[in-house]
């Protein structure tokens, strides 16, 4: 069956059809290490010492289908979303490598490196980058166990609300996003500056390690201008002058020399989108959620005054309640809580991400992060039913 793209009806479906968020919350447990099969080992070297337009090479050769793929899925439900949607592949096709201009001449020429090893053109490549800078549902927490050690975790949940496959229970894009998930080993001079989870030909940074150094996940925030939207339309009918969230993150995996530079930089640039930055350190007590407005940083939330030995975030302000229609907060600190900090470390915080609803349907994966180590371990998730959809 067609999946249905349009929004509205898209969440009218869902209300009729499946059961409402889940009210009584029980705390998973005993699934870590999960099936060896769900742990993403997939990995490409992303070489910085390379020209920006040959670093991309062998990744977009080897996932130029599910590449496409999504972008097509993408351009069918911008086109069935109205006169607006129309509008940008439209103004994509007529302006392919025109979208070039405004860009870094790093990110650019990246993405030039992506249209030719992929064979997607050039607008497409830009469309498909554009895609990861809004729309990511998630949850992330930094917690620290008793000796003090840092321990960051998210579960990324993308590809909500584009059309909801009512015979398999699903959404269309999310299905085809875990296909996308790969490991990437950054490397400057043949060593390794950081690491990171990401969805094959997206340039920028959405969970990330730099060994010794940070850790960085990126939550979706919207707002009452309507998100990301505005911002990245704003930016395709040529106001050129915001950045990227991608540019922002990958300059701070790239540059900051610690947690308090890469603190400084995430609440002081010019974005496209609102995001939430959740920043660890390796020092206790170094775990930071970051509420951004696009040109301002509204509030810089520290471990220590949200709950003393960890930090939770999901897409809504800390300060105000979330919304009764997806609230994965309350469940995530009941998790929290029952696990208690004798428990931090991968296995509790997998359990954890691994409870209904902060794991659901729009879910593609969960991440775990030991800054002190370096390690990051990525397992694909796919929420069996009874599950909600987000
Ligand atoms: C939640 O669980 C408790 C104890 O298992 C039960 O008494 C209660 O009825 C449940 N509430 C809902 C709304 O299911
Ligand atoms: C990072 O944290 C670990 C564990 O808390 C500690 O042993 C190590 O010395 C720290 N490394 C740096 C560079 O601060
Ligand atoms: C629905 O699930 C079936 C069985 O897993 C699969 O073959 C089919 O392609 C799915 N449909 C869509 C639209 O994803
Ligand atoms: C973009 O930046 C340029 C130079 O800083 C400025 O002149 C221009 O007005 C800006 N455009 C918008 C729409 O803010
Ligand atoms: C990192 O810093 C260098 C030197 O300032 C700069 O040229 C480069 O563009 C930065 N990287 C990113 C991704 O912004
Ligand atoms: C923590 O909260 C207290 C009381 O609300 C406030 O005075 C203090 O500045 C906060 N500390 C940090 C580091 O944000």
């Amino acid at each position: 069956m067609r999946p249905i793209h349009l929004v509205l009806l898209t969440l009218a479906v869902i209300t009729s059809d499946t059961v409402a968020q889940v009210v009584n919350v029980t705390c998973s447990t005993g699934l870590y290490p999960p099936d060896p099969k769900s742990k993403v080992t997939e990995t490409y070297v992303i070489d910085l010492d390379l020209p920006p337009s040959q670093r991309w090479n062998e990744l977009a050769k080897a996932k130029r289908f599910q590449m496409q793929s999504l972008v097509d899925s993408f351009i069918t439900f911008l086109e069935d979303f109205g006169t607006i949607g129309q509008d940008i592949v439209n103004l994509i096709d007529k302006e392919g490598v025109d979208l070039l201009n405004g860009l870094p001449v790093t990110f650019a020429e990246e993405i030039r490196g992506i249209s030719l090893a992929s064979g997607m053109n050039i607008g497409q490549v830009v469309l498909y980058n554009l895609f990861y800078e809004f729309s990511d549902f998630c949850t992330s927490i930094i917690s620290e166990d008793l000796s003090g050690e840092l321990f960051h975790a998210r579960n990324l949940d993308f590809g909500l609300f584009f059309g909801w496959d009512i015979k398999n229970k699903t959404w269309e894009m999310t299905e085809k996003l875990r296909p996308l998930i790969v490991m990437l080993d950054w490397r400057r001079n043949g060593q390794t500056v950081f690491k990171s989870v990401s969805y094959a030909g997206y340039t920028g940074i959405l969970t990330a390690v730099k060994p010794k150094l940070f850790t960085l996940t990126i939550n979706e925030r919207g707002d009452k201008h309507g998100s990301g939207y505005i911002g990245i339309l704003k930016w395709l009918l040529g106001d050129r002058n915001e950045t990227w969230l991608g540019f922002l993150t990958r300059n701070v995996l790239e540059n900051a020399s610690g947690f308090t530079q890469a603190k400084t930089m995430l609440e002081n640039t010019v974005m496209l989108a609102p995001a939430y930055f959740i920043l660890g350190g390796n020092k206790s007590g170094e775990g930071v959620v970051i509420t951004r407005d696009r040109v301002d940083n509204l509030d810089t939330w520290t471990m220590r005054n949200a709950s003393i030995w960890y930090i939770l975030e999901t897409n809504y302000d800390h300060w105000n309640p979330p919304p009764f229609i997806d609230d994965r907060r309350t469940p995530a600190h009941t998790c929290m809580q029952k696990m208690g900090q004798i428990n931090v470390g991968f296995s509790g915080l997998f359990n954890v991400l691994s409870t209904r609803p902060v794991l659901n349907k729009g879910t593609t994966y969960t991440a775990l992060m030991r800054v002190s180590t370096g390690q990051l371990e990525t397992y694909i998730q796919n929420c069996q039913d009874p599950c909600p959809p987000w």
